[in-house]
């Protein structure tokens, strides 16, 4: 059924790829709200810009969602709903065992994941106390088109392409369940449309994989695809400090959203990695400018 979506944020990374998807199906009417903050502001994103988008941001947004709950005409209000997309850093790190469930406690450990889960009960209490219809989501890692190259793999795409050196946090072991982002935009869209009111629902790939195994695989892709005739492309693996409070492990079990909407990632990590890599190879205007501009390729927040 064709509908009408706002989608703050939809020039970012899953932003953009959840108004490609709605777009992409007909009828719907999409508005995209976003402060195009990429590029020209990344240096100064720091803990004081994630209060101010993730805390006050949600509560602004939050406030206005009610009184325009308020003012819809009864029929209207059946259909309405306020999707807020958060992320599985809030449970905190994970051992060697074990996955984050929707009942797991909420032990954020960075000023960003602070900030996240600060948003979620912000968005739950709104809920709770003032009847708004809300669906809230937890997603692992995303990788895939458009994403903005400071980030691990498209980083770590571009890196190699250009023979410099692939820098891999502290031993590389740190483990991260990895999700195409059009997959992350499916499931985004059947908790929009179909998730029970008031309910979280986490959202996974079931894809563990260490950082240092993601790199290595992309090297391989990479010398497949576009040969370096120096040689294989591992041998640009360089470690470098580790990030403060870096956490060691996330794993999402993605259970209550299959069982309840049906919804099941269509990537491996493999057939979603080899997309990404082709994606980046064909698109090299996309992150060239964004290269060009103030950002250099660094890795961004280490020690
Ligand atoms: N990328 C991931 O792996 C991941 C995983 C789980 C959850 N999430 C969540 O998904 C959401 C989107 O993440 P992303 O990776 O696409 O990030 P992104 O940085 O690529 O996109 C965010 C977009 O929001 C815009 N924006 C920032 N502040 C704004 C404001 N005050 N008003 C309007 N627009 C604003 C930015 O300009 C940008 O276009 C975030 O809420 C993030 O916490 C991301």
């Amino acid at each position: 059924m064709p509908l009408r979506y706002l989608v703050t944020g939809g020039a970012g990374f899953i932003g953009s790829a959840v108004v490609r998807k709605l777009i992409g199906e007909t009828g719907h009417e999409v508005c995209v709200v976003d402060k195009l903050t990429y590029a020209g502001n990344l240096a100064s994103d720091g803990p004081a810009a994630f209060i101010e988008t993730n805390v006050v941001g949600t509560f602004t947004l939050l406030q206005e969602a009610l009184r325009h709950y308020r003012a819809l005409p009864e029929a209207r209000k059946q259909g309405f709903r306020f999707h807020h997309i958060s992320t599985d850093e809030v449970f905190g790190s994970l051992g060697a065992e074990g996955f984050f469930r929707e009942d797991t406690a909420y032990q954020p450990n960075s000023p960003y994941s602070a900030s996240k889960a600060a948003s979620d009960h912000l968005v739950r209490a709104w809920h709770h106390t003032y009847g708004l219809p809300v669906v809230m989501t937890n997603c692992s890692n995303n990788y895939g088109p458009y994403h903005f190259p400071e980030k691990l793999i498209p980083l770590m795409i571009i890196n190699a392409l250009e023979g410099k050196k692939l820098p891999v946090y502290g031993n590389g072991l740190n483990v991260r369940d990895w999700l195409y982002v059009d997959d992350h935009a499916d499931a985004l869209l059947t908790v929009a449309t179909a998730g029970k009111l008031g309910e979280s629902y986490n959202i996974g790939g079931h894809n563990e994989k260490t950082n240092l195994e993601v790199v290595k695989a992309i090297c391989t892709i990479l010398d497949e695809l576009r040969p370096d005739p120096a040689g294989p492309r591992e041998r640009l693996i360089s470690y470098v400090t580790d990030r403060p409070g870096h956490d060691a492990r996330y794993a999402i079990d993605a259970g209550k959203i299959g069982r309840e909407l049906g919804w099941t990632p269509k990537q491996t990590f493999e057939t979603g990695l080899r997309r990404t890599v082709e994606w980046y190879l064909a698109n090299p205007g996309w992150w060239g400018d964004i290269r060009s501009g103030s950002y250099r390729g660094e890795r961004l927040g280490a020690a």
